[in-house]
C-alpha cells in the first residue's frame, strides 16, 4: 500500500484525537487513554534525536524502541510533561510498500517518554523495517528480525559482541562498522554508559597513561534519575552508535557501570548503606530500561529488581543464555582489589549468579539436539592470573569469575558432567581482546569450554597493543590464553553447524573519527571439540 495512504490515515486519527482506537493495539495496561493525553502535539525540533531501535527477537516478534527528546540534554528532554501517543508500523520492505503491522504506543513522561512496542504476529526468520511518528515528525527507519521458528533447520547466524563505550574515550568508530556487518544481532555486554563526572578539559590518566579527553560527559557523578537520563541522552545521541542501533535487533546487558563501578547486588565499592545504594541503582536501572530496547519483563518493580536473564534460540543451531552477573552476586572479596585467591574465593557460599539463577541456566545446560549452546555475559571467565605491577606477586582480578571461584566451579562443572562439548561463552569488561580455553581449574586438564572476551569500544583510548608488561606477565603466566591485545573494537561471532569462528575486530585509532577495522586474530571451534582452534 502507498505511503501516503498510511500517513494520511495516520494523520486523521491524531488530528480527530481518537485516543482509544489509537491505543487499542498498545499493551493491555495502556488500553485506556490517559485523561491528560496530549492529543496533537507539535515539535519545532526533531524529537527522535535519540534514533530507534529494536530487541529482543522472539519467533513472531521483538521489541521496537524510541525516546521523543526535542532536547536531549535539558530537563525532560524538552518535552511537554504530558502524555502522548506515538504512532508505529512494520513493513516487509524498507520502502513501507507492505506494512504488516501497525499501531500506537504511549510515551509516558514516567518513562522519560520513551516508547517501548511489544510487537507480535509477524511470521518468523526474516528482516523486518519499522519506523515512529508523532505529530508531523517521522523517526528514522530501522532493521528488525524475527527469530527462526524453534527447531527449524538453520544454517548461519552472525553476531557481534561489544561494550565499553566510554564518550570521553573516543569515537564510536567499532559501532559504525558493526553497523556495516551483516548481522542476525548484537550482544552488548554492559557498559553502556559511564557514571563518572567531567572532569574538566586539561590532561588526565587513562590505564596509567596521560589523556586529553576526545569529547566530554556533562555534570558531576551521576545518581538521580534526571542524571542517568541526561547521561544516556549524551551517548545515545552519537550517530554511529544508532546506526548499530537500527541496523540489527540488539540484546542488552547492564554490568556495573550503568550504576556504579563493581557495585554488587545492593553494595556499592565505597561502603554507601545498602539501602541508600539501592535508591540510586533503582533511578540507575529505570534509565536503563527506558532507553534499551527491553520487553515489558524487564520493567523495574516497585521493589527495585530488574528481571534480565533470558534465554534465545536461533533454530536448531544456537541457543544463547544471557546472564546477570550484577544483581544477585556476592560482594567482592579483598575488598574490590585484585589479589590472591584464597580460601574466601572458594567459599561455596559466595555466589556470582544467585541461586534461582543458577540453577535456571544449569537446567539449559543440557545436550537437547542444539548444534550450539552460547553464554552471553558481562566478566571474565577465563580467571587470568596477573602478575602484581610492583610486588610481582600473582594475582587475579576479584571483579570477575575468579573471585567466585567455587560458582565457576559449578558452571564449568556442570558444562563438562552434562557432557557437553559445544558451549562457547562471550563477555567483555577488561577493555582487552582475551581469547582463551576454559579450564575447571586453572593451569590443569583439557578445555571445557572457551571464551571471547570482547575488547572495548572505546574505554581505554587508542589502546597500546601488545607492547607492555602486562601482556607479556599475562600471555607467560596462562596458557590457556591464546590472544590478547589493548585495541579498541569487537567480536564477529560467525557460526555454522561445523564450526564456530570468532574474529578479534581491532581500530588502531579511536581518536581520530572513520578508521578502518581489521582482524587481529581468528579462532574456530568445532561442535565435538571444546577449546580454541587457530583459524
Ligand atoms: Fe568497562
Amino acid at each position: 500500500m502507498p505511503h501516503d495512504f498510511h500517513r494520511r490515515r495516520l494523520l486523521k486519527a491524531f488530528g480527530a484525537g481518537a485516543a482509544a482506537a489509537l491505543l487499542a493495539p498498545f499493551h493491555q495496561a495502556f488500553a485506556a487513554a490517559p485523561r491528560n493525553l496530549l492529543a496533537d502535539p507539535r515539535f519545532d525540533v526533531d524529537p527522535f534525536q535519540l534514533g530507534v531501535a529494536s530487541g529482543e527477537p522472539a519467533a513472531d516478534g521483538f521489541v521496537l524502541w524510541t525516546r521523543l527528546a526535542p532536547q536531549p540534554l535539558e530537563q525532560g528532554g524538552g518535552m511537554v510533561m504530558r502524555p502522548m501517543a506515538v504512532a508505529w508500523e512494520v513493513a516487509e520492505d524498507e520502502g513501507f510498500r507492505r506494512v504488516l503491522r501497525r499501531g500506537s504506543a504511549l510515551a509516558r513522561p514516567e518513562l522519560g517518554h520513551s516508547v517501548h512496542v511489544e510487537v507480535d504476529g509477524l511470521p518468523p526468520g526474516r528482516p523486518w523495517w519499522y519506523r515512529f511518528r508523532v505529530g508531523d515528525a517521522t523517526s528514522p527507519v530501522g532493521r528488525g528480525a524475527t527469530l527462526p521458528d524453534a527447531g527449524a533447520r538453520v544454517d548461519r547466524v552472525r553476531f557481534a559482541v561489544a561494550g565499553c563505550q566510554h564518550y570521553e574515550e573516543g569515537h564510536y568508530t567499532a559501532w559504525r562498522r558493526i553497523a556495516e556487518e551483516p548481522l542476525d544481532f548484537v550482544f552488548h555486554y554492559g557498559d553502556y554508559i559511564y557514571e563518572g563526572p567531567d572532569n574538566g578539559p586539561g590532561e588526565r590518566r587513562v590505564n596509567g597513561r596521560p589523556f586529553v579527553p576526545l569529547r566530554r560527559h556533562v555534570g558531576g557523578e551521576i545518581y538521580s534519575l534526571d542524571d542517568y537520563r541526561r547521561r544516556y541522552a549524551l551517548y545515545r545521541g552519537d550517530r554511529d552508535l544508532q546506526a548499530a542501533h537500527a541496523a540489527a535487533p540488539w540484546f542488552v546487558s547492564f554490568d556495573d557501570h550503568e550504576i556504579d563501578n563493581n557495585w554488587a547486588a545492593d553494595r556499592d565499592q565505597d561502603g554507601t548503606p545498602p539501602e541508600l545504594f539501592l535508591l540510586r541503582r533503582a533511578a540507575g536501572f529505570q534509565a536503563f530500561y527506558e532507553h534499551m530496547p527491553l520487553r515489558r519483563r524487564s520493567l523495574p518493580t516497585p521493589q527495585g529488581h530488574m528481571r534480565m536473564y533470558r534465554r534465545a534460540a536461533w533454530g536448531d543451531l544456537l541457543t544463547t543464555h544471557f546472564l546477570d552477573t550484577r544483581q544477585y552476586r556476592s560482594d567482592q572479596i579483598n575488598g574490590d582489589r585484585d589479589g590472591p585467591l584464597g580460601e574466601a574465593a572458594l567459599a561455596p557460599e559466595r555466589t556470582m549468579l544467585g541461586a534461582q539463577q543458577e540453577a535456571w541456566l544449569h537446567e539449559g545446560l543440557r545436550p537437547d539436539g542444539q548444534c550450539w549452546h552460547a553464554i552471553a555475559q558481562q566478566v571474565g571467565l577465563a580467571n587470568l592470573a596477573m602478575r602484581h605491577r610492583d610486588s610481582g606477586e600473582i594475582i587475579h582480578s576479584t571483579d570477575q569469575w575468579g573471585g567466585y571461584l567455587a560458582a565457576r566451579r559449578r558452571l564449568l562443572g556442570r558444562i563438562r558432567e552434562a557432557g557437553m562439548t559445544n558451549v562457547v561463552t562471550v563477555s567483555g569488561d577488561a577493555h582487552r581482546h582475551f581469547a582463551s580455553d576454559l579450564v575447571h581449574n586453572s593451569g590443569e586438564g583439557a578445555p571445557v569450554s572457551c571464551e571471547f572476551l570482547a575488547t572495548s569500544v572505546t574505554s581505554g583510548s587508542d589502546g597500546i597493543g601488545e607492547d607492555d608488561d602486562f601482556h607479556r606477565n599475562t600471555r607467560s603466566l596462562n596458557p590457556q590464553l591464546k590472544a590478547m591485545t589493548d585495541k579498541r573494537g569487537y567480536v564477529l561471532c560467525d557460526v555454522t553447524r561445523d564450526a564456530w569462528r570468532g574474529d578479534l575486530k581491532v581500530l588502531d585509532r579511536v581518536m581520530v573519527p572513520d578508521a578502518p577495522v581489521r582482524t587481529f586474530a581468528s579462532f574456530v571451534v568445532e561442535p565435538g571439540r571444546p577449546g580454541l582452534q587457530a583459524a
